[in-house]
């Protein structure tokens, strides 16, 4: 079944825990949070302490996906907040591996991150630490842009790349009920979605899940 992650950069940051609540209540697989420091990506969003407050409103796993760098210094503080995925991006640094050890360590789910300008090939080092490998299909830093076609590709590649190791393939960005049928079928798992999941408020977050799942052609 397609696992569907809302991401809540899209949600209302004013009244957070209730959208993680609404979401969850609404059909969500998982909550995707998109961590950003105003340094690896240009926009600042919110750190352990949000993911510790939200963690009480929702029993979905929680999705962390760390648009930071550094990365090691706070991977155990988000893990202590709660979050049950753990991603940190390929470049966001020199030690990829050792972080991945890191997370590893601290008992959560490992992932991986590339953005669209990296081949996908430089997570061939890492397939045997992580759980899930995660591909941008949009420039990180904001929701609301378009998705990449080209991910599409990538996507094909890296499921050739990871064999029939157990590995939850997760894309992130410009994903809606339109494309949602081409990205699974080119081999993902788990579909972020911001805008398309929170457009038009509390009362339009069921049908916003629904038509994304219809639309993979998985029921709900
Ligand atoms: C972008 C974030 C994505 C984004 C997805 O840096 O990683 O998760 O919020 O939002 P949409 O679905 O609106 O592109
Ligand atoms: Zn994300």
């Amino acid at each position: 079944m397609t696992v569907i992650a809302p991401s809540i950069l899209a949600a209302n940051f004013a009244r957070m825990g209730e959208e993680v609540a609404a979401i969850s209540a609404a059909g969500a697989d998982w909550i995707h949070l998109d961590v950003m420091d105003g340094h690896f990506v240009e926009q600042i969003t919110f750190g352990p302490a949000m993911v510790a407050a939200l963690r009480p409103n929702s029993s979905l796993p929680f999705d962390a996906h760390l648009m930071i760098s550094p990365t090691d210094r706070y991977l155990a503080a988000f893990a202590e907040a709660g979050a049950d995925t753990i991603t940190v991006h390929v470049e966001a640094g020199p030690h990829l591996h050792r972080s991945l050890q890191r997370i590893r360590e601290l008992g959560v789910k490992v992932g991986v991150a590339i953005n669209p300008g990296t081949a996908v090939e430089t997570v061939v080092p890492v397939l045997d630490d992580v759980d899930l490998v995660l591909v941008m299909s949009v420039n990180p830093g904001f929701g609301g842009q378009s998705f990449i076609p080209g991910t599409l590709d990538k996507l094909r590649s890296l499921r050739e790349l990871i064999g029939s190791r157990p590995i939850t393939v997760e894309v992130d960005g410009g994903v809606s009920a339109s494309n949602a049928a081409a990205i699974v079928a080119a081999g993902a798992d788990v579909l972020v979605v911001g805008s398309a999941a929170f457009k038009g408020g509390g009362q339009a977050y069921a049908a916003n899940l629904a038509a994304i799942r219809e639309a993979t052609g998985v029921a709900g």
